[in-house]
């Protein structure tokens, strides 16, 4: 399966949020629990977060009701649209941005982020971009910054002991090791690490890493 160009990924997307949400496999309104857990712990307490490839932005308005401020970035117009039509009527302090995360940086005027959520987004990323946006991830966090990461795991059973999938809707899936991520967000300590299940009906095996920057 070549791959897709930039064009290709963002109407791949699109074309998903003109599905009903409820039928979107990923769009689960409730907050997913290694989040829920995290400010619960209060290891993270507030300040500006960053919502990375927020989708229709369910977890930015999670993050605005415990106490940030939060920019969601995600390069399907069509989200974002829905994300902001939601937020006309909750106006909570979440900013939308339309544009590509694997040049992160420069979207945002703003670094020193006090959290950086980055959930269900790595697997859809190439390997060969892995790094060079771990970095740029590393670079947004103001010290004492914590990013939590949850992304499909090489053990995941639709990977098959392959390091990429095509699914269902035609994309591919890359499977990193708990290893390979590691290398990736070296820039940043790690705080914990545990594997973990990610999906509607929680069929996929994933990692779950807290990082900070020190
Ligand atoms: C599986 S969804 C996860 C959305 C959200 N994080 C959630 O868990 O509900 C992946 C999202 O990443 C976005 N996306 C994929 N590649 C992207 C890229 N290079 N830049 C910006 N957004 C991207 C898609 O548009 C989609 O909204």
């Amino acid at each position: 399966m070549p791959l897709m160009n930039s064009a290709d990924k963002i109407k791949h997307w699109d074309d998903m949020y003109l599905m009903p949400l409820d039928n979107i496999p990923w769009e689960i309104p409730q907050p997913p629990k290694e989040l829920v857990e995290l400010i619960d712990s209060r290891k993270t307490t507030g300040g500006r977060a960053l919502d990375i490839a927020c989708g229709t932005g369910n977890y930015s308005f999670y993050l605005a009701q415990h106490g940030f401020e939060v920019i969601g970035v995600d390069f399907s117009e069509r989200a974002i649209d829905i994300a902001n039509k939601h937020n006309e009527a909750t106006k909570l302090p979440v900013h939308f941005l339309v544009g590509d995360i694997t040049n992160i940086k420069q979207l945002l005027s703003d670094t020193d982020f006090d959290f950086i959520l980055d959930y269900s987004i790595l697997h859809h990323l190439e390997p060969s971009v892995t790094k060079d946006y771990a970095r740029q991830c590393a670079s947004l966090l103001k010290k004492g910054g914590k990013l939590l990461l949850v992304c499909y795991s090489d053990k995941d059973e639709f990977a098959n002991g392959n390091k990429s999938a095509t699914g269902k809707y035609g994309n591919t899936m890359y499977y990193r090791t708990a290893h390979e991520i590691r290398e990736a967000y070296s820039d940043l300590i790690e705080i914990s690490y545990k594997e973990t299940r990610l999906g509607k009906r929680l069929q996929h095996f994933a990692h779950c890493f807290l990082f900070e920057k020190v």
